[in-house]
């Protein structure tokens, strides 16, 4: 097993928000840097989505399912989830350091809540990413989401794919 594949995972606290952030500014600036234009990442990492206040908030949330996996008693990745009010569950936040990527911690975080969400009876959980993430896709798509819908969505001034996924627990 390379290195990574075994690090603790635990249920994220409010504590880890700042770090979270900092994982999903990372992200935004590694991954997406190929479609989303600077000006429209920086006004969406200082938006309320990525609020350190609406970080803790959904941490906060027992409703929610949300983990961290650590290494070295610092957070390398995150995952977070929200109830929507018709029973499904939507991965609404899967970030993993660029350091420590396919090293499996995404594979684990994500089948974790998976164990949890059928633990608790969820039927169905979503997830949208960009169209243009091929490496988000591939993940989603080799973890048996299947494409549900294909959109645009509005990031600052730019229109953009937003790709819906879908899978039955
Ligand atoms: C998507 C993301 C969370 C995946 O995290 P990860 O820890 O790299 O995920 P894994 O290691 O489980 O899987 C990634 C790849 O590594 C491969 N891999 C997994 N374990 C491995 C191992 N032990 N050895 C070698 N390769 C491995 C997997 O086969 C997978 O390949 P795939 O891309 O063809 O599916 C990460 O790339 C990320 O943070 N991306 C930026 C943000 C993002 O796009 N988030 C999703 C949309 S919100």
């Amino acid at each position: 097993m390379p290195e990574g594949s075994n690090q603790p995972l635990r249920v994220a606290v409010p504590a880890d928000a700042e770090r979270c952030k900092e994982l999903g500014v990372i992200g935004w600036e590694t991954t997406y840097s190929g479609y989303v234009h600077e000006h429209n990442r920086r006004a969406y990492l200082n938006g309320d989505f990525w609020s350190i206040d609406r970080l803790r908030t959904v941490l906060a949330d027992d409703s929610a399912v949300n983990l961290v996996v650590e290494q070295g008693g610092r957070v390398i990745g995150f995952i977070t989830t929200e109830a929507l009010d018709d029973g499904r569950y939507e991965v609404t936040r899967l970030y993993v350091d660029p350091e420590v990527r396919s090293r499996g911690i995404g594979a684990r975080m994500l089948q974790s809540v998976f164990d949890e969400l059928r633990r608790r009876g969820v039927a169905e959980v979503i997830v949208n990413v960009f169209g243009d993430n091929h490496a988000g896709r591939r993940f989603y798509e080799r973890h048996g989401f299947q494409l549900s819908d294909d959109v645009w969505c509005m990031v600052g001034d730019q229109r953009l794919s937003d790709v819906w996924y879908s899978q039955r627990l």
